[in-house]
């Protein structure tokens, strides 16, 4: 059911991989309430070539950008208004990547020049976002920026390794750019704490099929998935959520303040 909270925003979608990519069932549903937007992703991505039928389906034009080129970020959003015909009301960032998670290396065996590439591309490209769209003037007041992290960056999930301290910095620079683009020009600046979550991100961490259960246990509304964290987002981009800024928002079914759940405790045998 769509309630058109979006209608007449432009914005900017980054990373729509596939169909199981949080930033793909944004797209849909920011289409069904009413947004025109433009694509964007790595130019490594467009070579699956999936995104095109997100295009297609949402009516909108894709933009490869490198999120790491503050160069192809100028391009990005000098050619989205040229598009959309205007300035960006909201932008979703939507992007992550751990060579250290990808190699399966051990956290406290990190290889550094992994880490300064996961830092560059899911941190510090949330920031050149930023600093482009406000060097540009791109984005109207009271836009809405919202970045995707995880509860990792409060607590400790050994298997996260250098993004848990990635996803810190993340929600560091919404707190610090929305205090700045919030006086400047009372743009928005937000990130979403989601569950695990099947994508092709989450599923790359290893034994994640058995720590989504385990998450799933302990919330007392079960994971959210990627469609529910959708539509928070849409709620985080219209005008209902005007006054809500450099915050880190969970969207987790309640897990992130659940100390002990019956479940896990009767899958342990212990009865209660
Ligand atoms: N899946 C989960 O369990 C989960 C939970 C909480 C938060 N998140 C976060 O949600 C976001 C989206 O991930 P997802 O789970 O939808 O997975 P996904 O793999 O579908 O999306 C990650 C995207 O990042 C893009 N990307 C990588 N390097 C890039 C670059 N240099 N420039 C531009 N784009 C680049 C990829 O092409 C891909 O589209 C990430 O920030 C992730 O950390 C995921």
């Amino acid at each position: 059911m769509a309630y058109n909270l979006l209608k007449g925003k432009r914005g900017i979608i980054t990373g729509a991989l596939d169909e199981h990519s949080i930033a793909w069932q944004v797209a849909e549903k920011a289409h069904e309430e009413g947004a025109t937007f433009v694509l964007t992703n790595a130019p490594i991505a467009m070579r699956m070539g999936e995104i095109k039928k997100l295009a297609e389906e949402t009516n909108s034009q894709i933009i490869p950008a490198d999120a790491t080129s503050v160069e192809d970020l100028t391009t990005l959003f000098i050619q989205s208004q040229e598009i959309l015909g205007g300035k960006i009301d909201f932008v979703l960032h939507s992007i992550g990547m751990s060579v250290n998670i990808r190699k399966a290396i051990p956290y406290t065996e990190s290889n550094y020049e992994y880490f300064m590439k996961g830092i560059d591309v899911s941190a510090l490209s949330f920031h050149k976002i930023l600093a482009v769209a406000k060097k540009l003037d791109a984005i109207n007041e009271w836009g809405s920026v919202v970045a995707l992290s995880y509860a990792a960056a409060q607590r400790t999930y050994p298997f996260y390794t250098d993004m848990a301290d990635i996803k810190a910095m993340l929600e560091s620079i919404a707190r610090s750019f929305g205090y700045h683009y919030g006086l400047a020009k009372k743009v928005r600046i937000n990130t979403v704490s989601q569950s695990p979550t099947k994508t092709r991100a989450g599923t790359g961490i290893k034994g994640f099929g058995d720590f989504y259960d385990y998450v799933d246990a302990i919330a007392p509304l079960g994971n959210a998935s990627a469609e529910d964290c959708a539509n928070y987002c849409i709620t985080l981009f219209s005008d209902l959520t005007r006054m809500v800024t450099m915050q880190n928002l969970f969207h987790d079914g309640g897990y992130s303040t659940t100390g002990v759940s019956l479940d896990v405790m009767h899958k342990l045998g212990i009865q209660y």
